[in-house]
């Protein structure tokens, strides 16, 4: 757990400083999943590291109830007060809790789960695959997990400084975890991959590579 504090505070830090760090407008990871959710008939979202809700507002507004969750304590409560002025409060519940400890969630308790560019923190593979089987846990048959992470074609992999395997921290501070697509391909081990493919996200500085990950728990 190496990084565990210094990863959550700097989290904390970054929305202190910053109201909208990402941005208003929903990731394209959302605009793209949307779809894919409506067509499945997702009613019910668990959002793991939702930030500052930019994809948690745009699925409530799109008619889902949508669990958000993240450890970081400046990002919730921020959300928390957007929830209730935007009186979201029936649509969006948002809660602190690290992902790493077994999820707060009765079996099959989701249409769908969902996370943009959350398993691509600073987690062991080992992290991510029990992470992973505990989101299938709470899905119900069928149910969707759709998520991105940085890829091994990003102008950022191998670069700065060095914090594990395929994990390296950023000018900013932020460690990040590269994936290539054989490794996302082992990590799906009890779901049915129904796509792997890539997109970019443009920001400031530079485009991000990653690749959009849609899962669905058998059954
Ligand atoms: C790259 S940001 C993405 C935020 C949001 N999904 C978005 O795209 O706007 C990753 C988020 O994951 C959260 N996070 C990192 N490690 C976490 C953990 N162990 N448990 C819960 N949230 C975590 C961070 O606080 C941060 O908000």
């Amino acid at each position: 757990m190496r990084g565990e504090n210094d990863q959550k505070c700097h989290w904390n830090s970054t929305y202190e400083r910053s109201q909208d760090f990402f941005g208003k407008e929903p990731s394209e990871l959302a605009v793209s999943a949307l779809p894919t959710l409506k067509d499945h008939g997702v009613r019910t979202v668990l959002e793991l590291g939702c930030g500052q809700g930019r994809d948690t507002w745009y699925f409530a507004r799109n008619g889902m109830a949508v669990t958000a969750l993240d450890y970081s304590e400046t990002g919730v409560c921020q959300m928390r007060d957007a929830v209730e002025r935007e009186r979201l409060d029936d649509v969006v519940t948002v809660m602190v809790h690290d992902a790493r400890a077994p999820l707060p969630f009765p079996d099959s308790a989701f249409d769908a789960v969902y996370s943009h560019m959350f398993f691509t923190m600073e987690f062991s593979e080992e992290e991510v695959s029990r992470m992973l089987g505990d989101c299938r846990r709470v899905l119900r048959p069928g149910g969707l997990n759709i998520y991105s992470v940085r890829n091994d074609h990003d102008p950022h992999y191998g670069k700065f400084e060095p914090r594990g395997k395929d994990m390296w921290k950023n000018p900013l501070g932020f460690v990040v975890h590269f994936f290539t697509e054989e490794k996302l391909r082992e990590l799906s081990a009890g779901y049915e991959i129904l796509w792997i493919k890539e997109f970019d996200e443009p920001s400031p500085a530079y485009t991000k590579k990653l690749y959009e990950v849609a899962l669905r728990r058998p059954g």
